[in-house]
This record gives C-alpha cells, sequence and structure tokens, in this order.
C-alpha cells in the first residue's frame, strides 16, 4: 500500500515524531504539502517548521481537521489529554486512522479516548528510523482492518524493518528494541573504554566498537545462524576471546541484559 495522497497529521515532533516525519519526506513516501505536524510550544513550531520544510502549528484540532491518518508522537500522558481535546471538539468525526507510537497506551483506551468508532494501530518504533534502520512492530485495535495495518506499515517500513505481533507483546518490544538502542550504545561506549584502557585512541576506539557491534548484528541478519553458534565461530580453543568471554559471564552480562529488557517491559505496562 502506498501513502501517496494520504493527509497525515504528526502530533509531536520530539525525538520520534520528528525522525519519523523528516524520513517520510526525506524518503519521498509523502509530500511536504500532504504533511502537517503540531507540538506543545509555538517557538518549536517555527524552529522546525523552518527546518523539516512543514506546515507545522500548535492547533491540534486545525491539524487533524482534513487528515486520513493521525500519527500520535507524544508522551503517553499528553496523548490522553489531546485526544480528549480532540474528541470533545469532534474533530475526529471525519474518521481517519489514529496510529500511536505511546508506550504502554492499550488500543483498548486509544479507541475509548478517540470515541470508540475510530479504527487504531499501535506502533512500537525505535531511534534508528532516524538512519533507516529502525524497528518497528504493529499491533491493531479492534476496529482496525489489515488495510489499516497496511497503512501503518507503508508508514514505518521506509524507515527500517517492520513486524506484526499481538498486542499481548508490545510492552516486550518497548523493552527490547524499543528501549533497545540505549543499551547498545551503553555496550559500545563500554568497548571503547577498554579499547581506550589497552591503548587505542578514543575516537578510534569509537569506531571499532560501533562498527564491530554492526557486523555482528549483520552476521545474525543475514546469515539466519543462532548467535551462540556465530560466537563459537569467534573462540579458538585456549585462545583470547574465550578467556573474554568467561569474565564476561563471572560479571553475569547476559542476565544482566536480560533482566533489563524486563525490567523496561515491566516499566512500559505501567506507564
Ligand atoms: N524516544 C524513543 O526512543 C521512543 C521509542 C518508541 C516510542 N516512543 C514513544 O514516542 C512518544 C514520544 O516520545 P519522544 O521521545 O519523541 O518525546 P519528546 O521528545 O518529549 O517529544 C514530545 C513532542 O510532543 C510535543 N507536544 C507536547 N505537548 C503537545 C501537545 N499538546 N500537542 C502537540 N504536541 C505536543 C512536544 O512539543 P514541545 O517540545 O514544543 O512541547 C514534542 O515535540 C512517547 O509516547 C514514547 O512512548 C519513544
Amino acid at each position: 500500500m502506498s501513502l501517496h495522497g494520504m493527509r497525515i497529521a504528526v502530533i509531536g515532533l520530539g525525538t520520534m515524531g520528528r525522525a519519523l516525519a523528516g524520513a517520510l519526506l526525506s524518503d519521498g513516501s509523502v509530500a511536504a504539502t500532504d504533511l502537517v505536524a503540531t507540538v506543545g510550544h509555538a517557538e518549536n513550531a517555527e524552529r522546525l517548521g523552518r527546518e523539516l520544510g512543514l506546515a507545522v502549528g500548535t492547533d491540534n484540532c486545525a491539524a487533524v481537521a482534513k487528515a486520513d491518518l493521525v500519527l500520535l508522537c507524544v508522551k503517553p500522558g499528553v496523548l490522553r489529554r489531546v485526544l480528549g481535546e480532540l474528541r470533545e471538539a469532534g474533530a475526529l468525526e471525519h474518521g481517519p486512522l489514529v496510529v500511536s507510537i505511546a508506550a504502554g497506551v492499550r488500543s483498548g483506551e486509544l479507541e475509548q479516548l478517540s470515541g470508540g468508532a475510530l479504527p487504531v494501530v499501535r506502533a512500537m518504533p525505535n531511534t534508528p528510523c532516524l538512519v533507516g534502520e529502525g524497528m518497528s512492530a504493529l499491533c491493531a485495535g479492534g476496529l482496525a482492518s489489515s488495510a489499516h495495518l497496511d497503512a501503518a506499515e507503508a508508514l514505518l517500513a521506509p524507515l527500517g524493518r517492520v513486524v506484526r505481533l499481538d498486542e499481548e507483546h508490545m510492552d516486550a518490544v518497548t523493552g527490547l528494541s524499543a528501549s533497545g538502542p540505549a543499551f547498545v550504545y551503553l555496550i559500545i561506549e563500554a568497548l571503547s573504554e577498554g579499547g581506550v584502557m589497552v591503548g587505542l585512541p578514543r575516537k578510534v576506539a569509537v569506531e571499532l566498537a560501533a562498527q564491530t557491534v554492526l557486523g555482528a548484528a549483520r552476521m545474525v541478519q543475514e546469515t539466519g545462524r543462532h548467535p551462540a553458534a556465530l560466537k563459537d565461530d569467534v573462540t579458538t580453543p585456549a585462545g583470547c576471546t574465550i578467556s573474554a568471554l568467561l569474565a564476561l559471564e563471572d560479571g553475569k552480562l547476559r542476565s544482566v541484559l536480560a533482566r533489563g529488557v524486563q525490567e523496561a517491559a515491566r516499566a512500559a505496562s505501567e506507564l
């Protein structure tokens, strides 16, 4: 499905809204004339409008008035307030598709907040959407059809990979792939520190660490082999890698990372 000719209102242009709107425009999936956006503060509207070459305001009702698709990129608390205001003003009565990227806000609540009759799709993208390497998961609310899911997928597919899942998995997705970039940045930073510790200039250490993470991730994707088998390929008997792996296991790296995902998913379920 193409987004061509579809009018889209992006509510919220922070880290995620800006990444999504910017990528849609630069990839050509949506024309600037078919995209409007809003933010909370007028001074930000003016600056972002200039930077993105887009109509950006602070009037959510005006922005959604003619939209076929409303993409909600505000924090969960703001989302609840904004949807309430749009519903009370009758701004959603023309029946747009509502796509929300807010963590922890269930499709049933989104339907209820938007008046009970609108198709709703929940999406959980991540910040690497900004460089076209995003990971997004989608799930449909009770009133959304497969065509609505197709439209949401068309919105996110140019920004990286997309999977469709049951809603019961959305908090787990939030804990793994939405929070995950932060965990990986920490790992890259830690590997770089290790490089600096053994004498590498910091800039070189960061380059080596980032490319190593990127290369290892692509090995997992492109070979389809289990990460443990790929790890075994790097471990020569009595070599330096196995010696380091045992030190990492002593530090409980594996369970610390897995617990991090579990903790982020738990926090998402309480938003
Ligand atoms: N950050 C992530 O990695 C990530 C990943 C996946 C999903 N999410 C979800 O994405 C959503 C947005 O997160 P974020 O990190 O992008 O937040 P953010 O950077 O804080 O951006 C929030 C945006 O909402 C705007 N806003 C505030 N009040 C508004 C209102 N009444 N009407 C219209 N716009 C309003 C803000 O504008 P002003 O700055 O002008 O007030 C800002 O542009 C959250 O629900 C989060 O759960 C985030």
